[in-house]
Parts: C-alpha cells; structure tokens; sequence
C-alpha cells in the first residue's frame, strides 16, 4: 500500500490543498467484538492497534495525493527506501479522548499539524496542509471509534507520521514520501507503581546541539536517546535528563517530556525553548493554566546545581514532566554520576497534581474548555 512512493499501478487522485478528500475503504474482517474487547482489557502503552490506517501519498509533480483510509497493513518496502538509510523520518504523538456526551475529541491537533511540518521544513520533507493533516485524524478515530478504552485515564493515542519513500542512493532529500496515521488505545505509560518518576542525569550523551535537530519530532533524535535512556534503567531510573551539549550544564529535557520546577515561593520554571528541545504541546497548555491561575512562569535556563541547590534548601518544592503519553508526571528522585536528591518528600506535589486534573478534565470534556483546545471528532 505504502511502498516506493507514487502508486503507479492506478490513476492517481490528487489531493486539493483547501479540499481534503479521504478515500474510505472498509476492513472486510475487523477485529471480532470478543476479541477487540480482550485487547482494550489492559492495553498498556504502544501494543494494541486499531484495525484502519490512513495513508496518503507526496511525489514531485503529483503533490499529495492517493488519499486513502484504508485497512491497517504491513508495509512492503523496497530495501533501498530513502528513509531506511538517511533517517528522512518524522512523526506526531496525539491523543484523542472520550467526552463526557459519548463522542471524542481531539486535543489541540492543529498545534500538532503545525509542528510536523516545521518538522518536515528542518528535514527538507514536504509539508502536509494543516487540514489534511487534521482530517485524516479526525477519521481515523471516527471510523475506529470503538476501540477506545474504558480505563480512567484510556485514550486513543493517534501516530502520524511520514518517511522517505523513494527507492534509491545517495544524500540528497527524496522525491517520494508517505505519509501514515495509525492509532493504539492506551492505559498508563508508566509501568511502575510509585507515582513519582526517578530520573537518571545524562553526563556522557546529548541529545540535541545548536543548529541540530532538536526541536523537530524527527526519529535521529529518538534513536540517539535510546543509549542513555537504557542506561538509565540499567540504574534503575525511569528516565534519562539530558543537559545542554555546550556547557553540559543546564537543563533541556527528558528523552520524551519537558520538565517544569515550581518553587516555595508559587515561581515556576521552564526550560527556553532554544531550538535544542521539542517545543511540547502539553509544555505550552502547563503554561497557559498556570498562567491562568495567575502563577508566575519564566522559559528560562536552570542549571544541574542549581536544581540540586535548590532541592536541597526547599526552594524548590516540586518538579514534574509533561507530554502526551504520560500527561503530567511528578519527578521525586533525581541522580547523577556524583549526586543523589530528593524533590520535596519524593511524592507528587499539589502544583503537578493539581495541573494533571485540570489537563485532564479539559480534555475529557468534564471542565470548560475556554482555549478552544478540543476539536470535536
Ligand atoms: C523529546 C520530547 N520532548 C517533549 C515531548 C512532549 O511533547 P508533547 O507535549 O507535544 O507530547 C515529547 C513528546 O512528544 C518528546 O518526544
């Protein structure tokens, strides 16, 4: 369905930038009632998948076209695929949650739309139109609306993403790529129990320099994480902190979440966005809440020492992480090679506490929604 760029077997149906048309082709065997409802039991994070996927195709000339919702299916790729060797690969993590009415609704996917393609600028990959982006989302939950789950914090959490789909070698940006939306319905993403993280401080490995990748939601960057964040867990830590690939000393963020730190005295901080960290969505919604409850929020650079300083004195009261997957996470316990702290008393906080219930209850459609966040599926 996917491979090698245009499909050049049929006539292919371009895809008008203001007009987004999705060709739908149902599953002639979806996943039976039965078995459907075993998976969504306890589906954890990232495993259980749901049964239609949307594809749509870019070449130069055609634009983007063969829009297609679709059957969920293995791809077949030639092996020289552009993106297999170069890593021309981008991708989007979003959730759609379940109203209080029964429908769903998307949590800020325009923000989503907007940042893939700033993704696809930093690695010469063509841009999908905002709507598009959108609609092909949108009808993907729609049609596969049944598979959310019943666990309390359950969601379906939505993929898009896009590869370099022209077979051939050499370093220069491809001439096809694909375009993708898959969907998983999940529970927690944190396995363990305790529900306050413990973070492994990088020291050897960064993630990200000036002028690099590092704001792009680009796969290099994962890939590039997943040494220390295995050592991490090697040490019993749930996740690695990165710091800055300068000075190896302030702050960026986790290998998948941005950090905030609240303080004694109602301050809180983030780190700036620099171009060296994803600019978070969940990042910017923490923003504007604790700006609304009228707290004070600096974007500004906070060093290794200082946050160990700072714990040590009670300065600072709290720090927590945040991003799609895992909402809002407090931190209780933080180490490096040459130090070991605790935040607070190593438990959740009220600040995180109290921004995970508002976050939530906005996007479960329980509280007013007064940014006009939700976009109704
Ligand atoms: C590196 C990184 N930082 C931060 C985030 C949080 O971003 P968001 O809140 O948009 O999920 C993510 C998750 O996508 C991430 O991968």
């Amino acid at each position: 369905m996917a491979s090698g760029g245009a499909n050049t077997s049929l006539p292919e149906r371009r895809v008008a930038d203001d007009q987004p048309s999705i060709e739908v082709i149902n599953h002639p065997s979806p996943t039976p009632y039965k078995a459907r409802l075993a998976q969504l039991l306890d589906p954890g994070f990232g495993s259980v998948f749901t049964d239609h996927m949307v594809s749509i195709s870019w070449s130069e000339g055609l634009g983007w076209h063969d829009a297609i919702l679709g059957p969920r299916t293995s791809l077949s790729l030639d092996p020289a695929t552009a993106a297999l060797h170069y890593g021309q690969s981008i991708f989007e993590g979003m959730k759609a949650f379940r109203q209080k009415d029964g429908g769903a609704a998307l949590f800020r996917p325009f923000d989503n739309a907007r940042r893939f393609n700033s993704s696809a600028d930093r690695l010469a990959m063509p841009g999908l139109p905002e709507t598009l982006f959108v609609e092909a989302v949108r009808k993907l939950v729609e049609r596969d609306r049944d598979w959310f789950p019943d666990a309390p914090a359950g969601a379906l959490y939505i993929r898009p993403f896009m590869f370099a789909s022209e077979p051939f070698l050499g370093v220069r940006p491809a001439r096809a790529y694909t375009f993708l939306v898959i969907a998983s319905p999940v529970g927690s993403y944190f396995s363990s129990r305790s529900s306050a993280i413990s973070l492994w401080v990088s020291e050897n490995h960064t993630r990200a320099a000036p002028g690099g990748t590092g704001a792009a939601k680009c796969c290099g960057n994962y890939a590039a994480s997943l040494l220390p964040q295995r050592n991490a867990i090697e040490r019993g830590y749930d996740q690695v902190v990165f710091l800055d690939a300068v000075e190896n000393r302030w702050i960026e963020e986790l290998g998948g979440m941005n950090l905030f730190f609240a303080f004694k005295d109602g301050s809180v901080i983030t780190p700036p966005l620099s171009g060296t960290i994803l600019p978070g969505i969940t990042r910017d919604t923490v923003i504007t809440l604790l700006r609304d409850q009228g707290l004070h929020v600096q974007e500004q650079r906070y060093s290794m020492e200082q946050w160990a300083d700072d714990a040590a004195t009670g300065l600072l009261t709290e720090t927590f992480a945040c991003g799609t997957a895992a909402s809002i996470t407090a931190v209780g316990k933080v180490a490096s090679s040459n130090r070991t702290f605790t935040i607070g008393d190593g438990k959740p906080g009220p600040v995180s506490s109290i921004l995970r219930q508002l976050v939530t209850s906005v996007q479960f459609g329980v509280s007013p929604d007064r940014h006009g966040w939700l976009v109704p599926v």
